[in-house]
C-alpha cells in the first residue's frame, strides 16, 4: 500500500556517550543516496536523546523506549512523556515485552502509557507479541489481537504498531513469511488502513528484504542489528 515505512532502531540498554560517534555516521551515510520513502528512528536509551537531538539529524529521528503514564509527580526514577518530548524525542516505544516481562507491565498500564504517550505529541510504538507456548499451542493470532485491541484507542490515528514475537528477540530466529503475512493481516483488520505495522525480532540485514516484502508489512523494530551503522544502514535500505 502507500503507507509510508518507518525502520526504527531500539538501542535498548547499550549505548553509552561514545556512540553517538555511530549515530553519527549512520546520518552521515543515510545523507547520500538519501531514502526518502521510509521514516528512520533510532531509540537510545533515555540519557543520549538531548545529545543526539542537539547534533541535528535531518535523517534521523529520534524516539524513547518507554515513557511513566502521569505527567508528573512522586516517580523516583521515573520520565514522563512531555519530558521525552522536551528532550527531542518524536517518538516513544511502549509495552516492549521486557517491559511487560521485567517490569510487570500490565495491558492496562500499557494502555495508560500509549495515552500519555499521545498527550505529550510522541507517536507511540506499540509493541505486541506471543510467546513460544502460545505459538506452539496455535493461539498466536488471537492472542496478539487481544492484546493489541486491549491498549490501542478507538481511533488509533498516528499509533505505530510492532508484532514481536517474543521468542524471535535477540534469539536469531525470525517468524516465517507466511506467519508474519497471517499476524499482520489481522493487525491490519483490527487497526485501520493507514496505521504502520512494522515487525521486530531478529531482523538483520540478511532478512530484512524478504521480512519487508510480505504485505502488510510497512518496517521494521529492530534491537541488536540497530547498534551498529554497518548492519543497521543495510536495513534502511531493504
Ligand atoms: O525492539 C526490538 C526487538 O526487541 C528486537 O530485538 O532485533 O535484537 O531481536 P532484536
Amino acid at each position: 500500500g502507500d503507507v509510508r515505512r518507518l525502520i526504527a532502531g531500539n538501542w535498548k540498554m547499550n549505548g553509552l556517550e561514545d556512540d553517538l560517534a555511530e549515530v553519527t555516521t549512520l546520518a552521515q551515510r543515510l545523507e547520500t543516496p538519501r531514502p526518502d520513502n521510509v521514516d528512520v528512528v533510532i531509540c537510545p536509551p533515555a540519557t543520549l536523546i538531548a545529545p543526539m537531538h542537539a547534533l541535528q539529524f535531518d535523517t534521523i529521528g529520534l524516539g524513547a523506549q518507554d515513557c511513566h503514564t502521569e505527567e508528573s509527580g512522586a516517580y523516583t526514577g521515573d520520565l514522563s512523556a512531555a519530558m521525552l518530548r522536551d528532550a527531542g524525542a518524536c517518538y516513544c516505544i511502549v509495552g516492549h515485552s521486557e517491559r511487560r516481562d521485567y517490569h510487570g507491565e500490565t495491558d492496562e498500564v500499557v494502555k495508560a502509557k500509549l495515552a500519555a504517550a499521545l498527550k505529550a505529541d510522541l507517536i507511540p510504538i506499540l509493541c505486541v507479541g506471543e510467546n513460544l507456548e502460545t505459538r506452539e499451542a496455535g493461539k498466536a493470532v488471537d492472542t496478539v489481537v487481544a492484546q493489541l485491541k486491549a491498549a490501542f484507542p478507538g481511533a488509533g490515528k498516528g499509533v505505530v504498531v510492532a508484532y514481536e514475537p517474543i521468542w524471535a528477540i535477540g534469539t536469531g530466529k525470525t517468524a516465517g513469511p507466511a506467519e508474519i503475512e497471517e499476524m499482520h493481516a489481522a493487525l491490519r483488520q483490527a487497526t485501520s488502513p493507514d496505521t504502520r505495522l512494522l515487525y521486530g525480532g531478529s531482523v538483520k540485514p540478511g532478512n530484512a528484504a524478504e521480512i519487508l516484502a510480505v504485505s502488510n508489512v510497512n518496517g521494521a523494530l529492530v534491537g541488536g542489528a540497530s547498534l551498529k551503522a554497518d548492519d543497521f544502514e543495510p536495513i534502511v535500505r531493504a
